[in-house]
């Protein structure tokens, strides 16, 4: 972790341009929200203190971010972005080393882009070092005034004179800052603009008054600095972060079929030599091993999948583990808790849930397996049902190994079947069957001869009347 680098996120906007009852930052692109990414940049470069300046919304922002040990600071007015920062000075509690400050709302940067904005800002013994860009349309962004002596200020759109809308070079937003040198400038802002805002802007003309040394970096590939506002920058930037990704896992070795239709959150891992088909979601946490196959349509969410496993068209699967040499679907669903040992077939129409299924265990068709622990060599015919719940609580379904279960079996859970044992088929399992036995529970067969001529007689009887 790097002590000397801490770094604070503006995201207390409300992102009118949403038109959303969402805070923007947490509108998704690529499975997580625009502010989950932000801050992964900033752990990348292991910022020693992540600080979110949060206000709009901000219990729901809190809540969605929970579980990634943040440090949250409340602005509860936003009175503008250098007020924001302001915001964050006591939760730096002293800090003094380089801050970074990022937007919420700008997800597409990449940390090495910002490890050479701290070579940067380093090898110049910086004060305030910007990031910035070449826009061909800079409209609506704050233009970089240059002079003899390098940065002199930063000009918002809507105070700057006609000659200053002319520089196409912009603030993308992004700066590094000594601290705690900055919140002395800060002190020394007032809000006498256009929107009567407090702007961090404002902070390089100060520093330039007091001598202090700024410099500007441009970013090599503007996209980078691409700011969300509305929702059709939020699909850009989505499809943007997607190539990103697909492409470093067909540089890894993974085949995308077709990448245009790939959809791959940005914590799945997968193994080389692994096709995927067009249509497929990957999702949340999910590892995806070597030599797997994943054909059109199927959705995985936070799955530990191993190698050589085969997922046909349409399979849902989440919070599953799966063992190598597995073949599942078509229109399997596997529900969260599902445990597959390896080399199982899990077929068309099969609904698993808290099931954990031994080694070369099947179940080819039309079945629900829950709450249910089975052997190996189990044989699940098809039409099985594990009738596990009576509308209050859930019982346990037990097969032990080399289990054959005839089709259309019901078991009425809780039962164990013993080892070795035989279900016959269209029985409804209420008690435990010992090892290697075999059960039959349904009706007795009773043939009534001729009953169907007689009856077809007495119908057409009927019709003559
Ligand atoms: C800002 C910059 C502008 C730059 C642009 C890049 C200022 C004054 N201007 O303009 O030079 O080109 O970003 O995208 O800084 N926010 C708060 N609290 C506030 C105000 C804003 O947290 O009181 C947050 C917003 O949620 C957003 C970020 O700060 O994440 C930027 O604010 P925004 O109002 O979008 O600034 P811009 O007008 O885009
Ligand atoms: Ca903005």
């Amino acid at each position: 972790m790097s002590k000397n680098l801490a770094a604070v996120i503006l995201a207390a906007g409300q992102g009118t341009r949403m038109k959303s009852d969402l805070p923007k930052v947490l509108h998704q692109v690529a499975g997580k929200p625009l502010l989950s990414h932000v801050v992964q940049i900033a752990r990348e470069l292991e910022a020693a203190l992540i600080i979110p300046v949060i206000g709009h919304a901000a219990d729901r922002v809190r809540d969605a971010l929970e579980s990634e040990n943040l440090t949250f600071v409340l602005q509860a007015e936003q009175l503008g972005t250098g007020h924001a920062l302001q915001c964050a000075e006591a939760a730096l509690n002293g800090f003094t080393g380089d801050l970074l400050l990022l937007c919420g709302d700008v997800p597409l940067l990449r940390s090495s882009t910002l490890q050479k904005l701290l070579a940067h800002h380093h090898l110049n013994s910086a004060c305030i070092t910007i990031l910035t860009a070449q826009m061909i349309n800079p409209t609506g962004y704050g233009r970089i005034i240059r002079g003899p002596n390098g940065v002199e200020r930063i000009v918002e759109e809507k105070d700057a004179s006609s000659t200053e809308r002319q520089v196409d070079e912009i603030n993308t937003g992004i700066y590094l800052f000594r601290a705690p040198e900055v919140f002395g400038f800060l002190q020394q802002l007032d809000n006498s603009n256009v929107q009567g805002e407090y702007y961090l802007t404002d902070v390089v003309a100060v520093a330039r008054q007091e001598g202090k040394r700024v410099e500007a970096l441009m970013i090599e590939n503007a996209e980078e600095a691409m700011g969300i506002n509305d929702r059709v920058q939020l699909a850009q930037a989505g499809t943007l972060l997607r190539q990103r990704i697909n492409e470093a896992h067909q540089r890894a070795g993974v085949t995308l079929i077709d990448p245009d239709t790939t959809y791959i959150d940005p914590d799945v891992a997968i193994g080389c030599d692994t096709l995927i088909h067009p249509g497929v979601h990957l999702r949340g946490k999910t590892t995806i091993g070597s030599g797997c196959e994943i054909e059109p349509g199927v959705i995985v969410t936070d799955c530990i999948i191993s190698d050589r496993v085969h997922l046909k068209p349409g399979s849902v699967l989440s919070e599953s583990r799966i063992g190598a040499d597995c073949a599942i679907g078509p229109m399997a669903h596997l529900r969260p808790g599902t445990v597959l040992a390896g080399n199982n077939k899990i077929g068309n129409f099969v609904e698993t849930k808290k099931a954990v299924i031994g080694e070369k265990s099947q179940a080819s068709h039309l079945t629900y397996i829950g709450d249910a622990v089975l052997g190996k060599n189990v044989n699940i015919g098809c039409g099985t049902i594990t009738c596990n719940y009576d509308g209050v609580n859930k019982y346990q379904t037990t097969i032990e190994d080399d289990v054959f279960v005839g089709s259309d079996t019901q078991f009425i859970a809780p039962v164990t079947i013993g080892r070795g044992s035989l279900i016959a088929a269209g029985s409804t399992i209420t008690g435990d069957v010992p090892a290697d036995a075999l059960a039959i529970a349904r009706v007795e067969q009773k043939n009534i001869e001729g009953w169907a001529e007689r009856n077809r007689q007495k119908r057409q009887n009927q019709d003559k009347k």
